[in-house]
């Protein structure tokens, strides 16, 4: 079994987000489970990788230019997951203008590669596992080549079966671009679902994937259920409609080694469920100093995020700290984000002394925020896993979550967290109050911190199942 796995982002390399982490801790479980598994990312300006070698180039078509692509290849951080990354100006940046035709440039030259080159990334591969918008034209661009079949150098194409999967790790990013983007790939307009918007014909790369892709998963099975039920938008649904398909969810494992208190460096001192209790106490004291945040015996909220107004509910956590006195808790707050959202949140700052909040990504602090606090909050509208609330339990932290997607699937109201329904303030509030009573009881409270440390996230499971799914599509193919 050897799998091609294209991503945006990877910790240890390039980092914004949960999809990063995912890229990182999937394919090293896989790996342990013997597939033989690769990844194919761009090779950022700012990567300061090491160990990097060149194993070859690719000449391409794109925007009536011919562009050269050069590929090196490295390997996964402290694993032996080859990983091949993709050279040229386009790809320099993450960010800023044109990050939809930046990613399209990056998929034609992966499929490229992939369609006339193989062996210069490890291949030949059996399946391409694609990830998020970013990556979702592959599908349509490797089926373009095989199933049209009108290409110059037809012979040479190494796989026509290829066999595609994408994941959607986020609905509410779907890469909107104009058609105009067609004529630069090179694709029929004819291939596309085109519709109109205020700005002229548009097309989303993640419906063209699910188009054409063999298997559509998404990182939790609720967020599979919302999909289907409509919530994350109409079209998709349609999309799943004309297949006669449904989207599969797997839920998202953490990495369990660089999520351990037990071994974790950048804590003042380490522990485990044994030890919980007295280390928590002693953590989350030195946490308040280093926060400036008066240190009373009162339960400590964190939240760790992208402060993304369409999602993580920030606007309810902004309304439970003016309704709830001070002085009754704590929240300390960490990410970077939306303008808007960071200028309200240094007002409540200043405002309320219960209040912190730091204005950076920072992991060291991240890990103390776990570790130090004892209740994290995770009120999001929607959320196709969340990652937050399982790192919290494996640090003892009881997540308070709205129930939706994966946090839905994670956490057990009452057991190992707080679970609300509606998406309003007062339900939030509610939740905060349910467990600052909890928080007062000891007993229970203690009970509640070492059953959510004993939740097994771990990869294992997921990643046998995508394993199980890999199996199932090569033998449909033969
Ligand atoms: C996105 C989603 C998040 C998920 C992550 C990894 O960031 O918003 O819910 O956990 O991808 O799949």
């Amino acid at each position: 079994m050897k799998v091609l796995f294209v991503t945006s982002e990877v910790t240890k390399l390039y980092k914004r987000g949960g999809l990063a982490d995912v890229s990182y801790s999937l394919p090293a479980a896989l790996a342990r489970l013997g597939v033989a598994i690769a990844i194919a990312m761009p090779f950022y300006e700012s990567m300061s990788t090491k160990n990097v070698i060149c194993v070859g180039q690719l000449a391409l078509d794109y925007d009536r230019r011919r562009e050269l692509v050069f590929i090196f290849r490295t390997t996964l951080p402290g694993t032996k997951v080859p990983v091949y990354l993709f050279r040229h100006p386009i790809l320099n940046q993450y960010d800023g203008e044109k990050i939809v035709e930046r990613f399209a440039f990056f998929s034609k030259a992966v499929t490229q590669l992939y369609l006339y080159s193989q062996d210069t990334m490890g291949g030949p591969y059996d399946i391409v596992h694609c990830q998020d918008w970013h990556t979702a034209l592959i599908p349509l661009l490797v089926g373009e080549h095989t199933k049209v079949g009108h290409h110059r150098h037809e012979e040479t194409i190494q796989s026509k079966q290829a066999k595609t999967i994408l994941t959607i790790h986020n609905l509410l990013y779907t890469g909107e671009s104009g058609v105009s983007i067609a004529l630069k790939l090179g694709i029929p307009q004819s291939m596309l679902h085109i519709f109109q918007t205020p700005l002229g014909p548009a097309i989303r790369l993640m419906e063209e994937g699910m188009e054409y892709v063999d298997r559509v998963t998404t990182v939790s099975p609720t967020y599979a259920k919302e999909i289907m039920a409509g919530k994350h938008g109409k079209s998709t649904v349609d999309v799943f409609t004309r297949r006669g398909d449904r989207i599969r969810g797997i839920l998202n494992g953490i990495d369990s080694d660089a999520w351990d208190p037990r071994t974790d460096k950048e804590l003042p001192r380490t522990y485990s469920a044994t030890t919980v209790i007295a280390a928590k106490a002693e953590i989350k004291k030195s946490l308040q100093h280093s926060l400036h945040l008066p240190e009373l015996d009162v339960p400590l909220f964190g939240f760790v995020g992208r402060f993304e107004g369409r999602q993580k509910g920030l606007d309810l956590v902004a309304k439970a700290i003016a309704a709830i006195p001070d002085g009754q808790y704590q929240l300390a707050l960490l990410g970077t984000g939306q303008k808007s959202l960071i200028q309200e949140f240094i007002q409540l700052a200043r405002k309320h002394h219960t209040i912190s909040f730091t204005h950076t990504f920072d992991e060291r602090l991240a890990k103390r925020i776990y570790a130090g606090a004892d209740i994290m909050l995770i009120p999001s509208k929607f959320e196709p896993c969340g990652l937050t609330q399982m790192i919290a339990m494996r640090y003892g932290t009881i997540p308070l979550v709205r129930k939706t997607g994966g946090l839905a699937d994670s956490v057990h109201d009452g057991v190992t967290g707080f679970v609300f329904t509606e998406y309003t303030a007062s339900a939030l509030i509610v939740g905060m109050e349910r467990a600052m009573a909890a928080w007062n009881d000891k007993t229970t409270w203690h009970s509640m911190v070492k059953t959510a440390m004993r939740q097994d996230f771990s990869w294992k499971r997921s990643a046998k199942e995508y394993l199980a799914l890999y199996q199932d599509l090569v033998k449909g193919s033969s």
